[in-house]
C-alpha cells in the first residue's frame, strides 16, 4: 500500500474483518435481514490496510465500493459468511467480527415465490445459525490453529455493559466492542461511539466520532496484543 510507511505497525500481519449484515432467504425474492450498513467494518478494513496489514474483508450485502488494497469476499447468508471467515482465518493473526449475523434462518427456503393465497399467512419456521465468533473462540480454546486476537462487536439497546460483559465471557474473545443502539448512533451513520470490553482487563471508552477513529483505537488494542 502507498500508505504503508514508517507508521505501518500492522505490516506483515494478516487480518480478517467481517462487515455488513447477513440475509437469510425466505423465498427467491424475500429475506430476513438487519440494519447493518457495513460502514464500521469497512472502516476497520481500510484503517488496517493503511497501517500495512494484509486484509481480507468478508462483506455481507454491503453497498460500498471495495476499499483499495483489500481482498474482498462477498457473501449473503450466515452459513456463507461462516465458511468465508473460517477459510480466511487459516493463517491470520487477528479476526474482527463486525458483521451482524442473523441468529436464525428459515429451515427450508421456498424454491418459488410465496403467494398470498388464502387468508392466513403460513408460519416461517426458523432454525439456529452457527455462532461464528463463539466457534472461533472454541477452536482456540481447543488448541487448534487460530488467530492470536479475536474481536467481537455487540449492539445492545439496554443493560449495555452487563450484557456486554456476559457476551465477552460467553464468546471467548479478547475484545468486545459494545455499541449503544439508538440516539442516531451506529446503524448507517458516519459516527460511532463504543465501549471496548477487554477480557481480564479494564474497559476502554471511545467517545463519539468518525468510524475511522473508532477503528484506529480497535487496531491499537489489537496491535498491542500481537507483539
Ligand atoms: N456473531 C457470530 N455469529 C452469530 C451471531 C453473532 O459470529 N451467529 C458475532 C457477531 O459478528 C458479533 C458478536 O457475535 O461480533 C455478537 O453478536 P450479537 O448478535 O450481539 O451476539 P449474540 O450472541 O447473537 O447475542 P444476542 O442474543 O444479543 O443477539
Ligand atoms: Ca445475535
Amino acid at each position: 500500500s502507498v500508505l504503508a510507511g514508517a507508521g505501518a505497525d500492522l505490516a506483515g500481519r494478516r487480518v480478517v474483518v467481517s462487515a455488513g449484515g447477513t440475509r437469510e432467504a425466505i423465498d427467491p425474492v424475500r429475506f430476513i435481514g438487519n440494519r447493518s450498513s457495513g460502514l464500521q467494518g469497512y472502516a476497520l478494513a481500510r484503517v488496517a490496510a493503511a497501517r500495512g496489514a494484509s486484509v481480507t474483508l468478508v462483506a455481507a450485502n454491503v453497498s460500498l465500493p471495495d476499499p483499495a488494497g483489500v481482498d474482498v469476499v462477498r457473501v449473503e447468508s450466515a452459513l456463507q459468511l461462516r465458511d468465508a471467515v473460517i477459510d480466511a482465518v487459516a493463517d491470520a493473526d487477528a479476526v474482527v467480527m463486525a458483521a451482524a449475523v442473523a441468529d436464525f434462518r428459515p429451515v427450508a427456503p421456498r424454491l418459488t415465490k410465496i403467494k398470498k393465497t388464502g387468508d392466513e399467512p403460513e408460519a416461517i419456521h426458523l432454525t439456529k445459525n452457527p455462532d461464528i465468533l463463539a466457534e472461533l473462540g472454541e477452536r482456540r480454546r481447543a488448541g487448534e490453529k487460530s488467530p492470536k486476537v479475536i474481536v467481537g462487536f455487540a449492539a445492545e439497546t439496554d443493560d449495555v455493559l452487563a450484557n456486554g460483559q456476559a457476551k465477552l465471557a460467553r464468546k471467548g474473545c479478547d475484545l468486545l466492542v459494545v455499541n449503544q443502539v439508538g440516539e442516531n448512533l451506529a446503524f448507517g451513520t458516519p459516527d460511532n461511539a463504543a465501549t471496548v470490553l477487554v477480557a481480564g482487563g479494564e474497559a476502554v471508552e471511545i467517545p463519539r466520532g468518525p468510524k475511522d477513529d473508532l477503528a484506529g483505537v480497535v487496531w491499537d488494542l489489537i496491535a498491542a496484543r500481537l507483539v
